[in-house]
C-alpha cells in the first residue's frame, strides 16, 4: 500500500475493501453531514454498506475506472476524495469528496484533490477533469474553485433530493489550463 503525505500527521491512502468496518465507523460520524450533497449510493448505514461500497470502486478500480482514497488525520479516516468516473478512453474524469464535519475547514480536501488532478493529467495524460455540486454547495464549489477550475455551467433541477429538485453546477479543468504548473492548483 501507498501513502501520499498531506502534511504533518495527514495522509492520503487508497480506501480498500479491507477497510470496510473503519469506512463504517467514519460514515457514522458522517452520514447526515454529506447526505445532501453526495450520491445516495455512497451513504449506506451497515458494515456490509461501507462494504459493498468498496467492493464497488476496487471492482472499477480494476478496469481503470473509478477509484476510492481515504484521507487520514492522525491516524483516524475523516474524509476522502475519489474519481467518481475515469475514462482513459476520452481522456476525461469527474472528481468527488467529502469529509466529516470536524475536519472541514482545515485544508484537507484541496491538497488531496490536487493529487488526483496530478495523476489525472501528468501520469495518465488526460486532458480534462470535471467538478460537479449541488448549486448551493458552497464549500464544494470554492474547492473547486480553489482547485483552479471554472464553473462551465448549470444544470437546471438535476439533482433530486427528499422531493426538491436542486440546480448542479459543472465545474471543470482541462490539461491546458493548468498555467500555474503541474500539481500547482491556481490561486
Ligand atoms: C466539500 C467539503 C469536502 C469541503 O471541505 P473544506 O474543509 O471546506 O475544504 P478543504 O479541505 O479544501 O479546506 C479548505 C478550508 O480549510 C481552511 N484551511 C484551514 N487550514 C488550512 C490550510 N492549512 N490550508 C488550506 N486551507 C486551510 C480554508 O480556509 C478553507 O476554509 P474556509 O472555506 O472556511 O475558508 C466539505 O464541506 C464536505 O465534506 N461537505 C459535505 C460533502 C460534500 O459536499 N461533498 C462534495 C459533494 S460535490
Amino acid at each position: 500500500m501507498f501513502t501520499v503525505a498531506l502534511g504533518p500527521g495527514r495522509d492520503l491512502r487508497p480506501l480498500e475493501v479491507f477497510h470496510a468496518e473503519e469506512f463504517a465507523r467514519h460514515l457514522d460520524r458522517c452520514r447526515e453531514h454529506v447526505r445532501p450533497w453526495v450520491g445516495p449510493a455512497f451513504v449506506t448505514d451497515t458494515v456490509e454498506g461501507a462494504r459493498a461500497t468498496l467492493r464497488r470502486y476496487a471492482d472499477a478500480a480494476a478496469g481503470d475506472g473509478a477509484r476510492l482514497f481515504g484521507v487520514w488525520d492522525a491516524g483516524v479516516l475523516v474524509g476522502g476524495v475519489m474519481f467518481v468516473s475515469f475514462s482513459a478512453a476520452t481522456g476525461s474524469c469527474e472528481l468527488g469528496c467529502w469529509l466529516e464535519p470536524a475536519a472541514e475547514g482545515r485544508g484537507l480536501v484541496t491538497p488531496a484533490a490536487g493529487v488526483l488532478l496530478d495523476w489525472a493529467f501528468d501520469d495518465r495524460g488526460l486532458h480534462r477533469a470535471e467538478w460537479r455540486c449541488r448549486a448551493d454547495n458552497v464549500r464544494s464549489a470554492a474547492v473547486a474553485r480553489r482547485l483552479g477550475m471554472t464553473l462551465e455551467g448549470t444544470l437546471r433541477e438535476a439533482w433530486p433530493y427528499r422531493g426538491t429538485r436542486h440546480d448542479q453546477q459543472v465545474w471543470a479543468v482541462l490539461a491546458t489550463d493548468r498555467a500555474a504548473g503541474p500539481g500547482r492548483p491556481a490561486t
